[in-house]
């Protein structure tokens, strides 16, 4: 089974208690738990974590065990070179996830080191934005059209 490694930055971790008129009021094990479930549905193993270091992320995405990645970077997506590169160097497919539309709110989220190294982005969706980037991955990674697998 093709694996999709989900990654989550900085402060996720408070999300259904930080900013919900921002973020929503779903949790973080929430969000894991809806991908878990959608992802067994659509043939995926999924692998998921939370830090708020920005090295660990790199760590991350340099140990080659997995196929794909959903990366949700958080605030480091407009400040992190070093995980741009990281994505860069592995070669392996990303996905850019956001839960709020990054170009809609403050000038300074506008720009995302993520975006010139990911597939796509997909942001503004709320913990919807994941799900979506799971049927992408899917796609991707089977050459499946996302919703014949349902
Ligand atoms: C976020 C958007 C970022 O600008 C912000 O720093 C976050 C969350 C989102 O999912 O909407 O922490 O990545």
């Amino acid at each position: 089974m093709p694996k999709v490694k989900v990654i989550h930055g900085p402060n996720l971790n408070l999300l259904g208690k930080r900013e919900t008129l921002v973020y929503g009021t779903v949790a973080l094990a929430e969000i894991d738990s809806a991908m878990k479930n959608l992802a067994g549905r659509l043939g995926l193993e999924i692998s998921s974590m939370q830090t708020n270091s920005e090295a660990e992320i790199v760590d991350s995405i340099q140990k080659s065990d997995y196929d794909l990645l959903i990366i949700n970077a958080a605030a480091y997506t407009h400040t992190s070179i070093a995980i741009r590169d990281a994505i860069a160097a592995v070669a392996k497919p990303a996905i850019e996830v956001h839960l709020s539309n990054i170009h809609k709110r403050e000038e300074f989220r506008r720009h995302s080191f993520i975006a010139e190294v990911a597939l796509g982005q997909i942001s503004g969706f709320g913990p919807g934005s994941y799900m979506l980037a799971l049927r992408a991955a899917q796609k991707i990674l089977m050459g499946a059209e996302p919703d014949t697998a349902e």
